[in-house]
C-alpha cells in the first residue's frame, strides 16, 4: 500500500508539472482527490485492512492527500498570478498618447445672426420676449388690426391649424402678448420662427424674424430712425446708408420699409441690389392706435414704434449668401464655414 501511494503521488506530481490552466488543474484534482479520485479510493479501501494496520495506513494516505492539496494550492496561485501578469501586460495603456479630438459643432448662421441682433438691442436696453409658434388668429391678425376678410390678410399666406389657430406668419403677435401682460413703458426684442405658405429661391415656408417694440410717453418717428440707424451701423458697419420708404402695414401708421445701402456694391449698383444700390431689410412704423385699443393702452398718452426683420435676409447680406435654400439644407460643407 505504501508503494502504491508513493506511485500515485509521483504520478500526480508529474502530471501537475504539465498543467498550465485552472481548468486542467481542476481536472487533475478531481482525478486524484475527487469523490471517485484515485487517492480517495485508497482511503475508502482502508476499512478492508486489519484493524492494527489501519492507523499507520490512514496516516500515510493523509500525508499524500495533504501533500497533494498543498501542491495543487501552490499551482493554482502560480497560474492565477501569471494570468494576471499576462493580462496587465496585454492591456497596458500608454497614458502619454495624445487623445482623439472630437470635432466641435458650429452654430448655424441663423443662430449666429439672431444672437448678434439680440445682443445689439440688449445693448440699447431692450429685453427678449417670446411667444408661441402655434398662435391664435386673434394675436396674429385681429389684434394687429387685420380683421377677418380684410384684404391685408393676403399679404401673408397663412398655414391654418383650424379656424382660430394659425402657424404665426410673423413675430408681431409677440407685441400683443407683451402689451397685454405689462403696462408701458415697453422695450422688447422678440426673435423667433415664423411660417408662410410660400417656397422658392428667396422664400421658405419656415423662416425667422426679429420683432422689436418700444412704447413710452413721447416716442416719435425720429426715435425709430435713430434706433434703426444705430442698429444698422453696429450690424453692418458704421457709415452704411439707411433709407426709409413709405409703406403700409395694418398695425403701424405711418409705416416705412427700411433699406440699407447695398453691402455688396456699397450703393454703386449690382446684381444683388438689382442695380438700385439699396437693399430692403425690414418693415417698421409707429404703432397704430387701433392696436393700442386692443391691449387697452391709452393712445392719447403713449406712442411707440415697431419693426420686424427677416433674419435669413440679414444673414444672407452679412455673409454674402446668394441662395436662401443653403440656410435650410444643412450641408456641413456650408455650415462649417461659420
Ligand atoms: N410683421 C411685419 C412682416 O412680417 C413686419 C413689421 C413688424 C412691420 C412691425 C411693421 C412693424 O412683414
Amino acid at each position: 500500500m505504501k508503494q502504491k501511494l508513493e506511485k500515485l503521488l509521483q504520478e500526480a506530481l508529474a502530471e501537475l508539472v504539465q498543467v498550465s490552466s485552472e481548468d486542467s488543474l481542476h481536472e487533475l484534482r478531481v482525478k486524484y482527490l475527487g469523490k471517485k479520485g484515485l487517492v480517495t479510493i485508497v482511503m475508502k479501501g482502508l476499512g478492508a485492512l486489519p484493524p492494527e494496520e489501519r492507523p499507520a495506513a490512514g496516516q500515510m494516505v493523509n500525508v499524500v492527500k495533504n501533500r497533494l492539496e498543498e501542491e495543487f494550492g501552490t499551482a493554482l496561485n502560480a497560474i492565477r498570478t501569471s494570468r494576471k501578469e499576462e493580462k496587465l501586460r496585454s492591456e497596458r495603456l500608454d497614458i502619454s498618447l495624445p487623445g482623439r479630438r472630437r470635432p466641435m459643432g458650429t452654430k448655424h448662421p441663423i443662430t449666429l445672426v439672431s444672437e448678434e441682433i439680440v445682443e445689439i438691442f440688449a445693448g440699447l436696453g431692450f429685453q427678449v420676449a417670446e411667444g408661441p409658434e402655434i398662435e391664435k388668429d386673434y394675436y396674429n391678425f385681429e389684434a394687429l388690426n387685420i380683421p377677418k376678410d380684410h384684404p391685408a390678410r393676403d399679404m401673408q399666406d397663412t398655414f391654418f391649424v383650424n379656424d382660430s389657430i394659425v402657424l404665426r406668419t410673423h413675430t408681431s403677435p409677440v407685441q400683443i402678448r407683451t402689451m397685454l401682460k405689462q403696462a408701458p413703458p415697453v422695450r422688447i426684442i422678440a426673435p423667433g420662427t415664423v411660417y408662410r405658405c410660400d417656397s422658392d429661391a428667396t422664400h421658405s415656408p419656415m423662416f425667422h424674424q426679429v420683432e422689436e417694440l418700444m412704447v413710452d410717453k413721447g416716442i416719435t418717428f425720429s426715435d425709430l430712425k435713430g434706433i434703426l440707424t444705430s442698429f444698422v451701423n453696429q450690424c453692418f458697419g458704421s457709415g452704411i446708408g439707411v433709407r426709409l420708404r413709405p409703406s403700409f402695414f395694418p398695425f403701424t401708421e405711418p409705416s416705412a420699409e427700411v433699406d440699407i445701402a447695398c453691402v455688396i456694391c456699397r450703393g454703386k449698383g449690382c446684381r444683388v441690389c438689382k442695380n438700385t444700390g439699396w437693399l430692403e431689410i425690414l418693415g417698421s412704423g409707429m404703432v397704430d392706435p387701433e392696436v393700442f385699443r386692443h391691449v387697452s393702452y391709452d393712445s392719447e398718452v403713449y406712442t411707440g414704434f415697431a419693426f420686424g426683420m427677416g433674419i435669413e435676409r440679414i444673414a444672407m447680406l452679412k455673409y454674402g449668401i446668394s441662395d436662401m435654400r443653403l440656410l435650410f439644407e444643412n450641408d456641413l460643407r456650408f455650415l462649417k464655414q461659420f
